[in-house]
């Protein structure tokens, strides 16, 4: 009995084991491989269809493996000439008909065809994943918010054009914003694309830029397992404010128009003591990066890149691009970075560019280098950031007194007014210096032939 027994436990052992055994390979053989390490990320934005592309040779040689649209990824709406007379008048205060107006839904599907087509692009698309959010450009008008009523065709457009699966949630939700995870454990990064268009209130509301779902979710994601880097893309710049300093000449969008929603982003960085943010962004069509220092208890980086077609300087003829980065460098700004990495004094780059992200995930200590690069894939800007500066503080504070006064902390409206305002002075100024050397001219010409015809009548 005690020997059949013992067979008998052999046996169920035996089975046990080979059973184990076989589901232990079984699990080996299912469990997917780790995902890959993800060390280069290249984003941009404002890219006109129809203008030439020539920047994507560039995107592709830095080699990316992750590519971010952050919006205006086609032109989508149409735009009227400037014109201050005539029966449609664009400018000035008799104004009769807006300068933008949307495109019909076969029309952005038409654009959104000749984007995709673009041969640079097309390569683009075979070597990296491509992932984006969107602006008002291809949301479908101009500066547009929550009220655009083509928001519903322009979603389906816009994850047609990224080859959004045709399941996804990303098709069911109000809303373009969706989030990433790359890389294996210990070398994460997390990508959150925002969208600052569907839900937005009117500008100068003061109202919300997210809406209360995105809130609602972005709170979750923000709290969910950290990740070694976290990307917020925002269209909008998040750090600059760049209206506070052009005013009233003319103002741009910006994370700035709404102080209350920009608050409560940074204020949830700091209550969900997440680590490794950074944000990048896009629409004002010029390159910078800018630092804050006093919204969460780490420096949080903005790095701007705008646009890989639309760009400030080439906006001008030429031979003016100089009086825009006379201009530029005019126009005061307490969150840029300057540094020996910047090509021009102004430390923004006016010219077609994109943004590039490279990580060190294996230097010591680990850094990543995030910068702006121009069409030959040349730095026009940039900035190495050790991991450990994008960290909480466990005696930290948010708003540290002592640094209100400083570079990165000083908001753009607590400028001297004297400072503050300096390019709309120097603008006027220059407006008011043509006209009275237009009246001395006038005068000294009037003069001059009075005195001629004097001559002529006593010769
Ligand atoms: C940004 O500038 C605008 C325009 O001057 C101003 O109303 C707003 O309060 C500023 N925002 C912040 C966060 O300083």
């Amino acid at each position: 009995m005690a020997v059949a027994l013992s067979v008998w436990n052999l046996i169920t052992l035996l089975i046990l084991f080979i059973a184990v055994a076989h589901f232990g390979s079984a699990l080996q053989e299912t469990s997917p491989a780790p995902p890959p390490v993800v060390s280069r990320i290249a984003f941009g934005s404002c890219s006109h269809q129809s203008y030439p592309q020539p920047i994507w040779d560039a995107v592709i040689d830095f080699d990316p493996q992750l590519f971010i649209h952050l919006g205006d990824n086609i032109y989508g709406d149409n735009k009227r000439p400037f014109r201050m007379f005539g029966k449609e008048r664009t400018i000035g205060p008799w104004k009769n008909v807006p300068r933008f107006y949307p495109s019909s839904e076969q029309e952005m599907e038409k654009k959104y065809e000749i984007a995709k087509q673009v041969p640079g692009y097309s390569r683009l698309r075979k070597k990296a994943q491509i992932i984006g959010t969107w602006d008002d450009h291809d949301y479908g008008l101009n500066d547009a918010g929550k009220e655009f009523s083509g928001k519903i065709s322009s979603q389906r457009l816009l994850l047609d054009f990224l080859d959004e699966d045709e399941d996804s949630p990303r098709r069911k939700q109000a809303g373009v914003y969706a989030s990433y995870l790359f890389g294996p454990k210990g070398k994460q990064i997390k990508v959150i694309l925002l969208d600052t268009r569907y839900h937005r209130d009117p500008m100068g509301s003061d109202g919300s830029i997210l809406g209360d779902s995105q809130w609602v979710w972005l709170e979750k994601e923000l709290k969910g397992p950290g990740s070694e880097l976290t990307i917020i893309a925002s269209s909008i710049q998040v750090v600059s404010n760049l209206s506070a300093t052009t005013g009233p000449l003319f103002g741009m969008e910006s994370w700035g128009r709404f102080p209350n929603e920009r608050k409560r982003l940074f204020r949830l960085i700091t209550d969900t003591k997440r680590n490794g943010v950074l944000f990048i962004s896009g629409d004002v069509h010029f390159g910078e990066i800018t630092r804050y220092d006093c919204g969460s208890e780490y420096s949080l980086y903005d790095i701007t890149s705008s646009g890989l077609t639309q760009a400030v300087e080439a906006a001008v003829p030429p031979p003016f691009a100089f009086v825009v980065r006379f201009l530029a460098w005019l126009t005061p700004s307490t969150m840029r970075v300057y540094g020996p990495k910047c090509r021009y004094r102004s430390c923004t780059y006016g010219q077609p560019n994109f943004g590039a992200i490279e990580i060190q995930w294996d230097a010591t200590p680990q850094i990543v280098k995030v910068g702006v690069r121009d069409t030959t894939g040349a730095p026009v800007a940039g900035v190495d950031i050790l991991f450990s500066d994008l960290q909480h503080r466990s005696t930290g504070q948010a708003f540290d007194k002592e640094k209100v006064k400083q570079q990165h902390c000083t908001l753009e409206t607590d400028l001297p007014w004297i400072v503050r305002r300096r390019l709309a002075f120097f603008c006027f100024g220059a407006v008011a210096a043509l006209f009275v050397g237009l009246v001395l001219l006038i005068y000294m010409l009037v003069r001059i032939s009075k005195k001629l015809v004097r001559k002529f009548k006593i010769d």
